[in-house]
């Protein structure tokens, strides 16, 4: 018989125990079985056996029906009680029907005496295969169902773990995601707050400097009086020189912080930034000095976008000289232009952008670059890192003004030791306006005894205004505000309505428009510091709108007025009521 390898208890060689109280047929039977390659034991009673099992694991036992201390049944009842599996033949000396049906369901089979000894082999062998298969078969479903409550804990350890890493991964999840909208909202709570507080600051400034422009005004332009009713030789001649510089230097300043706050009046034009920076690049290399080497590149085909030229030449040379400080050793100095869509709004710019295509504008040095606390504070009015005396700190106060007046955003990009790059996003116009020439000023000293009605609220500054055009041969007509204005307009013929744009009452624009209401061919020249009664972001003035900002130089105002009148004045536009919501950066 195969012996397999694989179960307890199964790879021994087979065992037979023999149990009869008769010695020769013991004996007999182990001689039979021998041949047959079976060992065997033989017992002599149901207690020996019973002695003997405590050790051994027989595969069959032969059991004679009569012996002396119990039955043939009743061991094969106790042997199977004991080990299920093991085979058991009942020997019986006749054959009965009563011992047949004793026998079954107790032992596997029984023999009868006297046994042939082929009968005997055969069913010993029988028995013993019997035994193994049951013994196989147990030990497999016992395996079986070992393996599979060990794979049910696997599963089961298996699948808490999954739960527990999915769980922890969710947490750890939600906890990142918590973290990013944390660190987003605190991103974008410090730029609006950045942005508020630069309007606010913006505000602050603008103010201030309307207040300063009048008297500026009238200071530059009452010295200059008195300057030219002076000898060449008076010796104060000098001081009063001194004077118009030094206001001439504030106004400077004033008109920084004006462009700052947004109230600088400016004349938006579509412009072609390939062209204006071309056409600055000499003055920058002059500016930034031989150590620095300029490095432009154009883009090709650039949308045009809105803006006033020189406002834009303004932000070229501030980041321009703000670059070459940053690079006292040396360095390169690049500007790169280019187009670009924003698909969302980006919060990231300052102030943030709606979507849209803009033309960029980056700047970049490879100089000493900032540190987070000096970043964040760059584009405040008077901020400088630089020694007393040096910077005033309004350099990129102006930059964001002018941008923002643009309807851009900027953004910056800097660390310390690996240089700055300042990008500058410009709306897209829509269309190309080439009304440069439009503008162009003839000057040619003084009137021709044109009448000119000027309407200015501050006393102070109409006297001067009124004396300046009086001297250089205009006739004028002096309102302190509209209804005067509107008053004279009914009565006199004139040539030009010369108004402030933001008076109490009647503002310069409503005047503009009332007059033109009954004298559609007037020209208009308004005279403007800012416009603090409007409110909001804006695009500027249209291009028709000729100005003159305060302050103003005698020539200055001159200039301005002999464009107006020369700018004959086409068919009367009724301006619409969306023109009355007039932007901040537009003047007053
Ligand atoms: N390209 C740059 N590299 C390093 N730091 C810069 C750069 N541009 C600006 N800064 C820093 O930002 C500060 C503010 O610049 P801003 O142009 O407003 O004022 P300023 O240059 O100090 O003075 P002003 O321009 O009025 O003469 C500078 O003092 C400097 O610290
Ligand atoms: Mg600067």
């Amino acid at each position: 018989m195969s012996e397999p390898s694989w179960a307890d208890g199964l790879s021994r060689p087979p065992l037979v125990y023999i149990i009869d109280d008769d010695p020769g047929m013991r004996e007999t039977v182990t001689e039979i079985l021998a041949l047959a390659g079976v060992t065997a034991e033989g017992f002599g009673s149901g207690k020996s056996v019973q002695t003997a099992l405590e050790g051994a694991r027989p595969d069959l036992a032969l059991i004679d029906q009569r012996l002396p201390d119990t039955t043939g049944l009743a061991l094969a009842v106790s042997l199977k009680a004991q080990d299920p599996d093991m085979g058991v033949v009942l020997l019986t000396g006749y054959a009965s029907t009563d011992n047949a049906i004793a026998a079954v369901g107790l032992a596997d089979d029984f023999l009868t005496k006297p046994v042939l000894p082929e009968d005997l082999v055969r069913n010993v062998m029988t028995g013993i295969d019997r035994t193994r298969l049951r013994r196989q078969n147990r030990h497999l479903v016992a395996r079986l169902k070992e393996m599979n409550s060990s794979l049910e804990a696997t599963v089961a350890e298996r699948t808490r773990e999954l739960e527990e890493a999915h769980k922890l991964a969710l947490q750890d999840h939600a906890a990142r995601e918590q973290l990013q909208a944390q660190a987003e909202r605190e991103r974008l709570e410090n730029r609006l707050h950045q942005s508020r507080r630069l309007e606010s600051l913006g505000m602050l400034a603008g103010g201030v400097a309307h207040d300063f422009n009048n008297l500026l005004g009238i200071i530059i332009n009452c010295a200059g009086f008195v300057a030219e009713a002076m000898a060449d030789d008076e010796p104060v001649r000098a001081d009063v020189g001194e004077i118009i510089k030094a206001a001439e230097q504030a106004a400077q300043l004033t008109r920084q912080l004006l462009i700052f706050g947004r109230r600088d009046p400016v004349q938006l034009k579509a412009l072609d930034l390939n062209v204006v920076v071309a056409d600055v690049q000499g003055l920058l290399a002059r500016s930034i000095g031989e150590h620095v080497q300029l490095v432009v590149h154009p883009s090709a085909g650039l949308p045009p976008v809105h803006a006033d030229r020189s406002q834009i030449e303004a932000v070229l040379v501030n980041l321009a000289v703000n670059a070459r400080d940053a690079m006292p050793g040396g360095g390169t100095l690049t500007i790169k232009l280019g187009v670009t869509r924003l698909e969302h709004e980006d919060t990231s710019l300052l102030p943030p952008l709606s979507r849209g295509r803009y033309v960029t504008v980056s700047v970049s040095d490879t100089g000493a670059g900032m540190s987070p606390d000096v970043v964040a504070r760059i584009f405040e009015p008077f901020f400088t890192t630089k020694p007393q005396g040096q910077g005033s700190g309004l350099g990129l106060a102006t930059v964001h003004g002018i941008v923002t007046a643009a309807g851009g955003g900027l953004s910056v990009q800097s660390e310390p030791g690996a240089g700055t790059t300042f990008l500058a996003f410009f709306p897209v116009a829509e269309e190309l306006a080439s009304d440069d020439a439009a503008t162009a000023v003839t000057p040619d000293g003084g009137g021709r005894g044109e009448t000119i009605l000027v309407v200015e609220d501050e006393p102070a500054l109409l006297r001067v205004v009124t004396r300046i055009l009086q001297r250089n041969d205009y006739a004028v007509l002096a309102a302190t505000n509209g209804t005067e204005a509107l008053a004279l307009a009914a009565d006199h013929e004139f040539d030009l309505l010369l108004t402030d744009a933001v008076m109490p009452g009647i503002s310069g624009f409503e005047l503009a428009d009332r007059v033109r209401q009954t004298r559609p061919q007037s020209s208009v020249l308004f005279m403007s510091g800012y416009s603090p009664d409007l409110a909001g972001a804006g695009r500027g003035l249209p291009v028709d709108t000729a100005l003159v900002q305060k302050p103003f130089t005698q020539r200055a105002l001159l200039e301005a007025v002999r464009a107006a009148i020369a700018t004959p004045r086409g068919v009367p536009e009724p301006r619409s009521p969306s023109e009355d919501q007039r932007p901040a950066n537009q003047p007053g």
